[in-house]
């Protein structure tokens, strides 16, 4: 979908800033707080950009009349970090008739009509889940455990491409290997205080749990206080896995409480900023664009921490 050339230039070799509304899902975890950081920063008037930012508070509603905002207030390029995967169609049309590109980010999206968006970039989320599940296997494997692992998992919001991938990701891995029984998965928002209260109710429920599955680090933060006040013991009793690798994970992992968190980059502001301004100057852009991203164990928090960007 080509860029409306009436309102913007490069934003680098002219004084005209590029307008960009972008609409980001909330303030639910540290991951989040990172990319916020990371967009504003990568989305100033140093950098070229006008920037107009919207907070959904973890509501597709809010993000589609952000989206309609944008449309009538004529910006010239849209980003959209979605809460969910479905329900864009409409209101993507609405932003291809009125000649503005859309930039998906973090997440992603279901449409019918993959030109309703101009390109996308964020993590393999299903890749993330194979991850974990692979790391854990081995784990209770070098551990030497032969008992069954009882698995609880908390999910992240229901819907997501997050939660959609790491879920269909760690599920069908972690069924090949017949020493893993999963007993429920819930969501927790991917908030501290979700994640909090679904795991005391999976302690109530369960009495054998050997393992649990966060799928992000926030929502590990509460399971682990609520196993904590439970009188047991994380990283020993129970394995915890989680996901993001933020810095306050590595913290958590020196400490003893997290076995492992497999990594989620959030610092997309460079990479958004460089699609917009190629979008603007009708540079071919790649459609989809995975990042790169890691593993990382306890034993490896204190080599790392000094080195995390957030
Ligand atoms: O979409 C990325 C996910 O959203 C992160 O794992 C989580 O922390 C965030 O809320």
């Amino acid at each position: 979908q080509a860029a409306k050339t009436s309102t913007a230039a490069s934003g680098s070799d002219s004084n005209k800033l590029i307008t960009i509304g972008f609409s980001q899902v909330g303030a639910e975890s540290d991951w989040r707080v990172a990319n916020t950081a990371s967009m504003k920063s990568a989305l100033s008037e140093k950098n070229g950009f006008k920037l107009i930012f919207a907070d959904a508070q973890q509501k597709q509603e809010n993000q589609i009349k952000a989206v309609r905002d944008f449309i009538s207030q004529d910006v010239d390029v849209i980003a959209i970090a979605p809460v969910t995967e479905t329900g864009w169609e409409t209101v993507l049309g609405e932003a291809k008739n009125a000649g503005i590109p859309v930039i998906i980010v973090d997440r992603m999206i279901k449409v019918s009509d993959d030109s309703l968006f101009s390109c996308w970039v964020g993590s393999d989320f299903q890749k993330e889940g194979v991850n974990a599940a692979e790391w854990l296997a081995n784990y209770i494997k070098e551990k030497g455990k032969t008992e069954t692992q009882n698995v609880v998992v908390l999910q992240g919001t229901i819907g997501s491409s997050a939660e959609i991938g790491r879920t269909k990701g760690f599920g069908e891995t972690i069924k090949k290997y017949s020493n893993f029984k999963v007993l429920a998965q819930q969501t927790g928002e991917f908030t501290q205080a979700k994640g909090q209260e679904v795991m005391e109710s999976f302690l109530k429920q369960y009495k054998d749990i050997n393992v649990v599955v966060a799928q992000n680090d926030n929502m590990a933060f509460g399971a682990i206080d609520a196993l904590k006040a439970a009188g047991k013991v994380p990283g020993k009793d129970v394995t915890i896995v989680s996901f993001d690798a933020v810095k306050a994970a590595f913290k958590s992992m020196m400490a003893g409480d997290m076995n492992v968190s497999v990594e989620c980059n959030p610092l997309h502001g460079p990479r958004v900023a460089e699609l917009a301004k190629k979008l603007m100057n009708k540079d071919k852009v790649e459609k989809i664009q995975y990042v790169d991203e890691k593993v990382y164990p306890a034993e490896t928090a204190e080599k790392e921490l000094p080195n995390r960007q957030y």
